[in-house]
């Protein structure tokens, strides 16, 4: 099954996940035997206007162990003619003539869709703009669940922290609205709730959903935890408590003991370093699995070759 460009979640159906999944498991043991030499001719460009970890890296290690190439600036707002007053949409051109695929995280809602828009390689979206969406780390979130829960259906999932420019959280209500029987809770301050379009697709696809500003009553009966970051320079000026949320090892015993707990990363204040070795804890795992996940979405770009 042929992808071209990766915008937004909403484009995977649940053939296309099923598939998705079946090959990042292939790539799991092609990467147990140190990876593949299969797409040596490809190159990917890694064009990334803000600051990433896990996206850049994983995408770059992916890429690597496929036996291809990368071509990468980590920090294009500055060191992309960008700076001279080049529009995205001319970057997109150009670069698309260096590789075959490029990786694009934008500080601009909508800018994958800008690039993807006049490219002639396929544009991965790594998260655009606050409040756009982060398709990839959703896929391997889904993929994550699934390894974890042995199901994506019937699936109570509790969202937690600053949800309204959460480009994960958006991108992964999307993709878990595709199963059945899932109920969603959204727990956070009012002035940082998930927006509106999302409670909208939501209603549209009849799956429920609770909105608090409390965590109380709703993390023992979860299966997934879902942890984001409060932002300093959204919670500074405010009497929001980064904080808030926060969840230690008191919050542990109240939660199901086959729950998970997930979070995007980079995490900081809002868990305890006491939960990371908690069996429960599957955020490292969860970051783990965006290599062969990633491998996974580039050899279906590369399929029509
Ligand atoms: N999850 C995620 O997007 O992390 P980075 O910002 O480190 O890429």
């Amino acid at each position: 099954m042929y992808l071209k460009h990766i915008v937004e979640s909403q484009q995977f159906t649940l053939p296309i996940l099923k598939e998705l999944f079946d090959r990042a498991d292939q790539m799991n043991k092609v990467l147990a035997r140190g990876g593949t030499r299969d797409y040596d001719r490809k190159i990917m460009s890694t064009l990334f206007y803000q600051p990433s970890t896990r996206t850049r890296f994983s995408f770059e290690s992916a890429m690597l162990r496929l036996g291809g190439n990368v071509l990468s600036t980590e920090q294009a707002d500055a060191f992309s003619s960008e700076i001279k007053g080049e529009m995205l949409e001319d970057t997109i051109r150009i670069i698309g003539n260096y590789c075959d695929v490029i990786v694009l995280r934008h500080h601009e809602e909508g800018g994958a869709k800008r690039a993807a828009a006049v490219s002639s390689v396929p544009i991965i979206n790594a998260g655009d703009g606050a409040g756009g969406q982060h398709p990839t780390q959703a896929l391997l979130e889904m993929y994550t669940i699934y390894d974890e829960c042995k199901t994506l259906n019937g699936l109570s999932v509790a969202f937690i922290g600053q949800l309204d420019d959460g480009r994960t959280v958006r991108s992964l209500a999307y993709l878990l609205s595709k199963f059945e029987r899932v109920k969603l809770y959204f727990i956070a301050p009012d002035e940082m709730q998930i927006k509106p379009d999302i409670l909208d697709h939501l209603e549209e696809n009849g799956i429920a959903y609770q909105l608090s500003s409390s965590m109380e009553d709703i993390v023992n009966k979860v299966d997934v935890v879902y942890q984001t970051r409060i932002s300093e320079e959204r919670s500074a000026g405010t009497d929001i408590d980064p904080s808030i949320y926060y969840l230690d090892t008191n919050v542990l015993q109240k939660m199901k003991y086959n729950s998970i707990i997930m979070h995007p990363m980079p995490k900081s204040i809002e868990i305890s370093s006491a939960v990371d070795s908690d069996p429960r804890a599957a955020y490292f795992r969860q970051s783990a699995n965006g290599i062969c996940v990633r491998m996974a979405l580039l050899s279906m770009i590369f399929e029509k070759d």
